[in-house]
């Protein structure tokens, strides 16, 4: 018989770990609420204890999509962090803490420099203690695949004691390979089900062998009955196994694993995107289930073979995971019900009906640019809409910017806004990017240090939409921010106010 497994996703928190993915409080509710839409069974919304910033997300999460999904955000072994989480998602329908405390020798000596039974009493207390707050807690062993195992049992078997529900086993740094990782999870899973069968035993594997997915798909093998992943593969440094490819690889495989993933998978390409888009991170081309190549066919022997029958060359179709082949393609004469109905199509609300009047005004202004909107463009012109900062706080805006580019002084001239202030200025640069960043740097005062700019083409066509994303440091952090437009000059002006915007956001929150 099929076994349901419990999907964990932690994009949110070990997603947002990667530097420069940093999300505002409306564009984690935004990620939060695709989450919904793709079915997760528990959000990781964050780590409450780290800042005033996250707690609020944490918070507003939970008042967002909290009544029908399990949200959980994590704390280290200490009774600040574990009340923190508690008053972060204590409104939850289904609240889980999530305590995390290391096993292996290099955690319990170097990290802590205490014994190992010192460490073992921590993690007990902090359980005992979580318990006083709700039913349901999560111990990680952090490190699990270093650690020697009869410690990490004894660990597992004292936690579970003092009233852990679920014991995620994780992978902290890559290391495990596929056999000797299920061969852990069915040694502990023999173990916890003698002990208490109703504890829930759970993965979470990092990718920096390349092997988070293979890890992950052994463990759920061998008895793991919950995974933690992220959309993407986002996460600390190579990041954590990928949603997308454990999820398709055991509804493809079902025949293999035996199980199954309460996951709407046509879900999975729209949530990708509205990740990627948010973050300003990319999905490589060629990435499995979510890469722009994913379904794509270019050799002859293939077209010819998939126009015989489609399963000669795929695996699963694209509309499986959402890429649905019948794209309609909008013009500004379409009108509000065409327009309603492509925004609802991809799973937005639309009911705010002044919200969707001044959405529609922007895809009128876009269309006449552009003459041709396409699902692309429409998905990010809502997406950038939706996320735009609270108004209450003060943030640049760009009133007008002229740019005058030549080989001897490119030259820019801009006019800000901030609040009832207005701020002018020009600059020389090198390029006349060089003298638009120089010139908003310069009214904004701030000592920001750009680190990366790119830009793409983001649908087809010769009127196509340029999307310009940056990323800039600023007193040792790093902030993206990314914008679109049919203007590029405009597009990477908005994009390097968004990450000035973001950093000062973030002063503001911490
Ligand atoms: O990688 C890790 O060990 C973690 C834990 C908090 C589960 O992210
Ligand atoms: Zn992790």
């Amino acid at each position: 018989m099929s076994r349901k497994i419990i999907v964990l996703d932690t994009t949110l928190r070990d997603g947002e770990q990667v530097p420069g993915a940093k999300l505002n409080v409306q564009q984690k509710i935004e990620i939060a609420q695709q989450l919904k839409r793709l079915q997760v069974d528990i959000i990781e919304a964050g780590f409450p204890a780290s800042s005033a910033g996250d707690f609020q997300a944490v918070q507003e999460i939970v008042r967002s999509v909290g009544d029908t999904v399990s949200i959980t955000a994590l704390a280290r072994a200490v009774k600040s962090d574990i009340e923190a989480v508690y008053e972060s998602i204590k409104l939850a329908q289904n609240p889980l803490i999530h305590i995390v405390l290391g096993t292996s020798n290099i955690h319990v000596e170097k990290k802590f420099n205490r014994s190992k039974e010192a460490i073992l009493q921590m993690g007990v207390d902090a359980v005992k203690f979580a318990k006083t707050l709700l039913p349901h807690v999560q111990y990680s062993t952090e490190d699990a695949s270093r650690s020697d195992f009869e410690y990490l049992w004894s660990t597992i078997e004292a936690v579970v004691k003092a009233g852990a529900t679920m014991i995620n086993v994780p992978d902290t740094v890559g290391y495990a390979v596929p056999e000797e990782f299920g061969d852990m999870i069915r040694r502990l899973n023999d173990r916890l089900k003698n002990l208490d069968d109703r504890v829930v035993l759970s993965v979470h594997c990092h990718n920096d062998l390349g092997l988070a997915t293979a890890n992950t798909l052994c463990a759920v093998r061998n008895g793991a009955d919950k995974i933690e992943c992220t959309m993407n593969g986002l996460g600390e440094r190579a990041g954590n196994a990928a949603l997308e490819e454990v999820v398709m690889a055991l509804k493809v495989r079902e025949n293999a694993y035996q199980c199954y993933t309460g996951i709407q998978t046509s879900e999975l390409l729209r949530t990708s995107r509205l990740v990627s888009h948010l973050t300003g991170l990319d999905v490589q081309v060629n990435k499995a289930i979510t890469g722009d190549n994913a379904f794509a066919h270019s050799s002859g022997i293939h077209q010819d073979g998939l126009l015989k029958d489609k399963q000669v060359y795929e695996v699963m179709s694209p509309e499986d995971v959402g890429a649905d082949s019948m794209e309609l393609i909008l013009t500004a004469r379409s009108g509000r019900h065409a327009f309603k109905n492509a925004v609802e199509k991809m799973g937005f609300d639309t009911r705010d009906a002044e919200d969707f009047e001044k959405l529609f005004g922007q895809f009128l202004a876009l269309a006449d640019a552009k003459k041709e909107v396409y699902d692309h463009d429409v998905f990010y012109l809502v997406t950038s809409h939706r996320t735009i900062a609270p108004s209450s706080t003060r943030l640049y805006e760009l009133a007008s910017f002229q740019v005058i580019s030549n080989d001897q002084h490119p030259t820019a001239a801009v006019e800000l806004r901030m609040g009832a202030e207005t701020l002018k200025g020009s600059a020389v640069g090198d390029g006349p990017i060089d003298a638009l960043y120089s010139v908003i740097k310069s009214l904004a005062g701030l000592d920001v240090q750009l680190k990366d700019y790119k830009i793409n083409s983001l649908s087809r066509g010769k009127e196509a939409v340029g999307r310009v994303n940056i990323r800039l440091e600023y007193q040792g952090k790093t902030y993206s921010g990314r914008a679109m437009d049919t203007d590029i000059i405009k597009a990477s002006a908005h994009a390097f106010l968004n990450g000035i915007n973001a950093a000062l956001l973030d002063s503001a929150q911490n």
